[in-house]
């Protein structure tokens, strides 16, 4: 459905903003990937709504016995359908847009919650991935992460070839903390910035969803693209209720026309 006379209004008032800022970033969400087929955690639809988060001591379990950990990945019981559709899903028009914005030279980073590595796909390089990364393994000791292709799993649990360390997937578990080299990283962005986007995020988990508390506490601008209300609506500048597959390119329009 095309956007209304409205939301493009919104559209354009967002992009002046874009435009008349010095450093300007985005922090993405489930929201922008389920055009791309894969299922939110929470609201309609969602992998949580349907089956209630999961529990917060999975990272402790790892922890108590990192082997079993990884023979049930290595054989799992059962095939999730949420784990086909990311291993299936490409890129849709919103994250082309993205890259667009790199690619224009006016996105300086894009911090993101999703693990399913569509941004990258899509063109973006300069990405944090605050959750990680689902083709990735990462040391529990160093931070050293490395492609989950060709990694010697020969005896279990992996160890880290640089330190020794126990190896596990890169992707943040509940319960586990954030890895300090990646908050470090998307604390200084949101501390360099004063202009976020925020796009497809219910804004409830958190260290991501401080990132744009910390540039709105620094007196900068938040614009949110989202269909439905979140935690963040009420502290945004600008407030696009419209899906990411649509907005987003027409943001990119709305910035080529000020260009
Ligand atoms: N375009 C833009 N936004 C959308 C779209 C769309 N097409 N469809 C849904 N949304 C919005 C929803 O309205 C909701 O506000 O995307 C948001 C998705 O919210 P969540 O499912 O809570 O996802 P997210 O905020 O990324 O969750 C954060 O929670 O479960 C953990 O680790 C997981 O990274 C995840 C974190």
């Amino acid at each position: 459905m095309p956007l209304d006379d409205s939301t493009l209004e919104l559209i354009s008032k967002a992009a002046l903003l874009i435009k008349s800022s010095r450093y300007f970033i985005a922090l993405t969400g489930a929201g922008v990937s389920v055009e791309s087929g894969i299922r939110p955690f929470r609201g309609p639809g969602g992998l949580w709504t349907e089956f209630g988060e999961p529990s917060t001591d999975g990272y402790r379990s790892f922890e108590n016995n990192p082997r079993k950990y990884w023979e049930e990945k290595i054989n799992p019981v059962r095939r999730s359908s949420f784990g086909d559709s990311l291993s299936e899903a490409k890129p849709n028009a919103g994250h082309l847009a993205f890259s667009d914005l790199e690619t224009m030279g006016i996105l300086k980073s894009l911090i993101t919650q999703n693990i399913d590595d569509l941004h990258i796909e899509a063109g973006n390089k300069n990405v944090l991935e605050i959750h990680g990364n689902k083709l990735k393994l990462r040391c529990v000791r160093c931070n050293t992460r490395f492609q989950k292709t060709g990694f010697n799993l020969s005896t279990l649990p992996p160890k880290c070839p640089k330190c020794g360390g126990i190896v596990k997937d890169d992707v943040v578990m509940f319960g586990e903390p954030i890895p300090r080299d990646v908050l470090v990283a998307c604390q200084a962005e949101a501390e360099r910035s004063d202009c976020i986007l925020v796009v497809g995020t219910s804004a409830v988990v958190y260290p991501a969803a401080s990132l744009p508390l910390i540039v709105n506490d620094r007196g900068g601008v938040i614009i949110e693209i989202n269909p439905l209300e979140s935690d963040l609506s009420s502290i945004c500048d600008v407030v696009v209720r419209a899906s990411s597959g649509e907005a987003m390119p027409a943001l990119v329009e709305a910035l080529k026309r000020l260009a």
